[in-house]
């Protein structure tokens, strides 16, 4: 009998790339992709542990997934990722109709656990020092972008962060299975690599004697590829081989997000983030000079413990000297098991509150002037495909990763288009004709 299988993704890219890795490992198994969990045998949900946030999101929506267990007792709900691994049997104790909970490092087992878990709970939360999945064959979705998970986990220990107690020890694919994955979605059609990983330049393959940037160069000569990007790299582990190979990769664009957390070298320094504000701004105008006009992006956390008025005036004034195209910004929040989850909380949710909001104006603002300067040029994208708005509107990413929309004039996804550009919002790029409509809420057009 065929199965059927619904999937569904929370967390950061490394989760859509692993969902797709749990739908190749079952498909092999005979289970058949739907779209709606009423339509499913198994229910699995694919879980992010980062901030409590996401967590109280995911038990909202496994309550509403649990109706589906009321009509059709047959059905499994199956819980993987972050959460699952970060919460184990808890998660059971406190949603009994999930049937079964599998961290990271379980996937290449499913089918069977999920055959053990149509008799009992069934619980799979070892981790793994050496599972990379790279020999498993991932089911890709349709599009432009296929992302490549080229390491696992973190050695880092950030204190604020539960990554490396839910994701294991760092480690990296072989160079071999790497460039096969890259080859065979070159092969597929798609146009754009992702290369994924949580400190994505720490990755290394010594037996084969290839580093980070040796995979870039590598990559750069897969022919029928034409961006090559990654996600996300730690400052204390970029080289100079890494800039370089992205200088002179063609395919590799002029874009790099670089997470800085704060602008504070007290702040850096208690968060265990290992570089200081000068090394980060040091690294960023070694890029700047071996790549001109290269776009940053980052990401920020405000309301550390400690985090004063200074230090947050700091973190403002950095993102004002670094003029990033943009950044994530989030507030604190304690997860259990990461080091900083000891420490007292100093800053007040209204003051959180504060902070980010002012973060984020001003980033706005910086992004609008930062998209401003493609006006009146001509920015190439990567055609994805038509945007929710409208049939005849199109986006694709500039090289720099801003969302460029665009009038559809016959092009076609993957192809690589000029675009003249004629306005800007804080959130896009907008190509001549765009409807003027398109100007407000660029948020919310894309798929
Ligand atoms: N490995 C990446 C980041 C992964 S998590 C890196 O080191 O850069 C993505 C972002 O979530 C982090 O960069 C950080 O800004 C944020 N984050 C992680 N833990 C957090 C926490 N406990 N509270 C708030 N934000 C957090
Ligand atoms: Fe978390 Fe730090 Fe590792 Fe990034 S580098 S995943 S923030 S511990
Ligand atoms: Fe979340 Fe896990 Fe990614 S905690 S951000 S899904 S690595």
């Amino acid at each position: 009998m065929e199965r059927r299988l619904y999937v569904e993704t929370y967390g950061c890219q490394m989760n859509v790339a692993d969902s797709e890795l749990m739908l190749g490992q079952l498909g092999r198994a005979g289970y058949r992709r739907v779209e709606k969990p009423e339509d499913a045998d198994v229910i699995l949900v694919n879980t992010c542990a980062i901030r409590e946030h996401a967590e109280q999101r995911i038990y909202g929506r496994l309550g509403e997934l649990t109706r589906h267990k009321v009509r059709r007792p047959g059905v499994i709900l199956g819980v993987a990722g972050c959460m699952a691994q970060h919460l184990r049997n808890r998660l059971i104790e406190r949603v009994p109709q999930v049937d079964l909970v599998v961290g990271p490092d379980g996937y290449r087992r499913l089918p069977e656990l999920i055959d053990e878990a149509r008799d009992e709970p069934t619980l799979s939360v070892r981790l793994s020092r050496v599972e990379t999945y790279g020999d498993l064959a991932p089911a890709r979705a349709d599009g432009v972008r296929a992302w490549v998970s080229i390491m696992r986990g973190c050695d880092k220990f950030c204190a604020f962060c539960i990554v490396p107690y839910v994701g294991g020890r760092e480690r990296s694919l072989p160079a071999d299975e790497v460039m096969r994955q890259v080859e065979h979605a070159a092969a597929e059609g798609f146009r754009e690599i992702v290369f994924l990983g949580q400190t994505v330049n720490a990755y290394r393959d010594p037996e084969a004697g290839v580093d980070f940037a040796e995979l870039l160069r590598r990559a750069n000569r897969v022919e029928g590829i034409a961006r090559i990007r990654f996600t996300s790299p730690h400052p204390s582990d970029m080289t100079e081989g890494v800039i370089r190979a992205m200088a002179e990769c063609e395919k590799v664009p002029p874009h790099l997000h670089l997470p800085l957390q704060s602008g504070s070298d007290a702040v850096l320094s208690s968060m265990r983030r290992i570089y200081t504000m000068s090394e980060y701004e040091a690294l960023v105008a070694r890029f700047r000079s071996a790549i001109p006009g290269i776009a940053l992006s980052t990401d920020i956390i405000v309301g550390f413990p400690g985090e004063t008025e200074k230090d947050f005036e700091a973190t403002r004034r950095a993102m004002e000297r670094l003029d990033y195209e943009s950044a994530f910004i989030f507030k604190y929040s304690p997860r259990p098991g990461a080091r900083s989850a000891e420490w007292p909380e100093t800053v007040s949710e209204e003051e959180k509150t504060r902070r980010i909001t002012l973060l984020i104006e001003e980033q706005k603002a910086r992004s609008l002037r930062k998209n401003e300067t493609d006006v009146d040029r001509t920015v190439e994208v990567l055609v994805e495909g038509p945007t929710k708005r409208s049939q005849d509107e199109w986006f694709g990413k500039s090289a720099h990763f801003k969302t460029t929309i665009f009038p559809h004039r016959g092009e076609r996804i993957g192809d690589l288009l000029r675009v003249s550009v004629a306005a800007a919002t804080p959130h896009a790029i907008l190509g001549e004709g765009v409807r003027a409509a398109s100007c407000a809420g660029t948020e919310d057009v894309l798929v």
